[in-house]
């Protein structure tokens, strides 16, 4: 029998790569870049199963080229780059890659925390500038992290792990939820409350973003957000840049309505809003919350194994579209 033929639109770890090399013919982007829309829609004509990044527009027109696909599996454990509904009236399986990048994403987030409220960026930038003369009392000055009031937007895998590492800190745990169900994990272990989103944004001191990115999420954060927000409180988001009005956030920071931001992702990657890099509150991430050693390599072979199924019209793991093997 024919090999099927599988394209990767840029390189992975080569654990997933092997995976798929057993069982069909892989061709993988050469350029480390993201791939040219012309070009991915040239792949979806010309494979039998595609692994993408968020960085690919996994819509319409690509399933349109896509008259043979059997498959394509999201190197991304975050959808929002592709049409689900669309690939489900096409009836082409779509995966992502949930579970296997929960702790590193919790733990970039606490990074975040810890950086722009200990004001880590800028300390070390005085350091290696060689402008420092010494300790002195008024110095670098930043919030305190014990015993705060933690908020999670979005208490799913990422956000429940997130809140979880926060005992160490004794911080009171607050969150939302878009179900209105209250998460038994959070509420057992952390006696968290379940609070009304303008609640979260007034008595949250850090308030950390772990929501999918969907229609009623975009600009969640917008100024009327940041106004209810205490002046001492820091943002972070490792969840999805358009959650944010970033222009918004800008003027926030600027002017001091709230103390800081940490973020890993930005609403048009990989530019930032105008204003944002000049900011020394602001602690701003190349997007690398899942950019461990085993999450990265996880999410590989998760992807490859998710494919191989779909590639024998089987259900993938990690469907988004498990209603086509109903
Ligand atoms: C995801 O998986 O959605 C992250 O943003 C990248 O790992």
């Amino acid at each position: 029998m024919e090999r099927p033929k599988v394209f990767i639109t840029r390189q992975i770890p080569q654990e997933g790569i092997d995976l798929l090399q057993r069982v069909a013919d892989v061709d993988v982007n050469p350029v480390d870049a993201p791939l040219p829309k012309s070009k991915l829609l040239e792949a979806a004509a010309k494979y039998d199963g595609i692994i993408g990044l968020l960085t690919d527009k996994i819509d319409s027109e690509f399933f349109e080229a896509g008259t043979n696909l059997k498959g394509y599996a999201n190197y991304a454990v975050g959808f929002d780059n592709i049409d689900v509904a669309e690939a489900t009236r096409r009836k082409v399986p779509v995966s992502n890659t949930p579970g296997v990048l929960t702790d590193a994403t919790a733990e970039c987030a606490w990074a975040l925390i810890f950086a722009v409220a200990r004001r880590v960026v800028e300390s070390d930038k005085v350091m290696r500038s060689g402008k420092w003369d010494g300790w002195g009392p008024m110095q670098f000055i930043g919030g305190d992290i014990m015993g705060k009031t933690l908020g999670i937007v979005g208490a799913g895998r990422i956000g429940t792990a997130m809140a979880l590492m926060s005992r160490g800190f004794g911080m009171k745990v607050i969150y939302t939820s878009s179900s209105g169900r209250r998460n038994g994990v959070l509420d057992a272990e952390l006696h968290a409350e379940l609070v009304p989103f303008e609640e979260l944004l007034k008595r949250s001191d850090f308030i950390s973003l772990h929501t999918p990115l969907t229609p009623d999420t975009k600009h969640l954060f917008d100024s009327s957000a940041f106004s209810l927000m205490k002046d001492t409180a820091y943002i972070v988001n490792t969840a999805r840049g358009p959650v944010i009005n970033e222009a918004d956030l800008v003027t926030a920071l600027k002017t001091g309505q709230i103390a800081g931001a940490g973020l890993d992702v930005y609403e048009k990657e990989p530019a930032m809003a105008p204003g944002l890099a000049g900011l020394d509150n602001a602690v701003v991430l190349p997007h690398i919350g899942s950019a461990t050693v085993s999450s990265r390599t996880n999410m590989s072979t998760l992807a490859a194994r998710n494919l191989i199924a779909m590639l024998r019209g089987k259900k993938p793991e990690t469907c988004l579209n498990p209603e086509l093997f109903d």
